[in-house]
């Protein structure tokens, strides 16, 4: 029998002197067996462990062991090791509780749930599907240099002091802090110094913060539209009244008149999720004016445009901001892998403290090794290799998408131009709808995500989402091809029964 776990230490009652010693261990043991504390397949500790424990002789163990043996609690021989039965006798007799009982009024009133967890619905996360052509969202986790990760990771836990296994402050690792700030000071125009960041579980943990401490029930939060839902369905969790903002090729389109008593504006301006835009300076200059005078915050989500292929570098709208006004988050779930779970999220000083005591409540802070990891690996230079390294790669794989598109999908998807991420989006022309398309796509071995799948209102010009980054470009030219196939089927039949009129390519995001 295979061993399932090394002895465990077994909490028994107290014994009753008037009572025989291996009675009370039998009964004992028993009841722990059938209360399911002993599960069945557990290995009981030895006789003499057990003797040693309960000060008795191992006589008495070794008769109780037996009477239970003969009851057919226990298998297994002394020696060889002692099990609770892995088919146990009260299971053959045993009654079914019955399965749809109803809720008494008192148990309804038990499970009741907060105004917030009502609210809150399941945002899908990375199921482990298999990676294939045009998975978005989603870096080469293939090429993630695991070897010096997993060095990295030794030397640390083969030296690890007592302080790194004790934890940190709720902000996080200071030395990773401080590697942080270097990094985005240098390379992504932030202007932070290491105490106004914190070191939190993604990009999705600093828009959780950021909702807990900013989002009153009925506050008002503007959000591009398509945006990311993860972003929404956290806000409305918290009760925020939500307005989608239209965008067009420079961002988001803000009206300043339009939109009273906003308190937060999300926006990703780096690389606009799910269009693929890069903002403007000209629009991100404006959006800056326009939450200055509006006396609204914004939300910066710089989740994936360290990767730029094309234009100029632009400053995140936290380094163009002058007042205050922007809370920046970033990750390394598209940098490096998505399980590490860690991002930061930089805020003005006058929320540093705010931040600190709501982490502290919350995770207290983000697991100390894996931080401690992360800084070495970006201290000893890995991180800036990796991203050069990362940034060539998914640049070829961009290009060979577009080049076999021109030449496959024209007249059946119009790609829009991207210049940065991981992703982009994609027209549908011929008038075929996004969830068709998707489906369709999906029978023929391809992932692609419908943009209807992101709209907080309905949409007039259905797209798709297209990942290029995971994949290799042997893949992503099978998945052209077979998007292909796809696409003309729905095309043939939509032509056939709903003809639509042309030039329909100039109509608004
Ligand atoms: C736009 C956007 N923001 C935030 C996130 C969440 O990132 P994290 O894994 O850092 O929580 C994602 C994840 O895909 C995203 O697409």
């Amino acid at each position: 029998m295979a061993k399932k776990a090394s002895s465990v230490e077994l909490l028994l009652p107290s014994r009753d002197k008037a009572q025989p010693a291996y009675r009370w261990l039998s009964a004992s043991l028993r009841a722990a067996i059938l209360e399911g504390r002993l599960r069945p397949g557990t290995r009981l500790p030895s006789t003499r462990e057990l003797a040693t424990q309960h000060r008795l002789s191992r006589g008495t163990i070794v008769a109780a062991f037996e009477q239970l043996r003969s009851e057919g609690y226990l298998e297994g021989t002394i020696g060889s090791g002692t099990y609770v039965t892995k088919v146990l006798p009260e299971a053959w007799f045993q009654v079914r509780p019955k399965a749809h009982s109803k809720p008494t009024a008192s148990r309804k009133r038990l499970m009741r749930l907060s105004a917030c967890a009502t609210r809150t619905r399941l945002f899908e996360g990375y199921e482990s599907r298999p990676t294939r052509a045009f998975r978005p969202n989603l870096p080469a986790l293939d090429l993630f240099p695991m070897s010096l990760w997993t060095q990295i990771a030794a030397r640390l836990l083969r030296n690890a002091s007592v302080n790194l296994l004790m934890g940190c402050e709720p902000l996080g690792y200071f030395p990773l802090r401080q590697v942080v700030a270097d990094y985005l000071n240098a390379s992504r125009g932030v202007r932070c110094v290491p105490q106004q960041i914190a070191i939190v579980s993604g990009v999705q943990e600093a828009l959780d913060l950021m909702g807990r401490l900013l989002i009153d029930s009925g506050d008002r939060v503007l959000i591009e539209n398509p945006g990311y839902s993860g972003a929404a369905k956290l806000f409305e969790a918290f009760g925020a009244k939500l307005k989608a903002v239209s965008l067009d090729d420079q961002g988001m389109q803000l009206s300043l008149s339009k939109t009273p008593n906003v308190r937060l504006i999300y926006v990703t301006p780096g690389h606009q999720f799910p269009l693929g835009v890069t903002m403007s300076l000209a629009r991100r200059l404006q959006l800056l004016h326009w939450a200055q005078e509006s006396g609204a915050l914004i939300f910066e989500d710089d989740y994936d445009s360290e990767f730029r292929y094309a234009g100029d570098p632009i400053p995140a709208l936290q380094g163009l901001d002058r007042n205050d006004r922007v809370l920046y988050a970033g990750s390394f779930s598209k940098v490096l892998f998505p399980s590490l779970r860690l991002g930061y999220l930089v805020v003005p000083q006058s929320f540093v403290s705010a931040v600190e005591a709501t982490k502290s409540l919350t995770s207290r802070h983000a697991p100390l090794l894996d931080q401690a990891v992360l800084c070495d690996f970006i201290t000893q230079g890995h991180f800036g290799r990796h991203l050069r390294r990362m940034r060539l790669i998914y640049a070829e794989r961009l290009s060979v998408l577009l080049n076999e598109a021109r030449q496959k999908l024209a007249g059946l998807l119009e790609i829009s131009p991207v210049e940065a991420g991981l992703q982009t989006s994609a027209w549908l022309l011929n008038g075929v709808d996004g969830e068709a398309a998707a489906a369709a796509a999906k029978e023929h071995g391809v992932d692609v995500a419908p943009l209807s799948r992101y709209a907080l209102t309905p949409r007039q010009r259905e797209g798709l989402q297209l990942g290029f980054a995971a994949v290799d470009a042997r893949e992503i030219r099978r998945g052209v091809q077979k998007l292909a196939v796809a696409l003309e089927k729905l095309s043939r039949s939509h032509r056939n029964f709903a003809p639509v009129p042309l030039g329909n390519e100039s109509r608004p995001y």
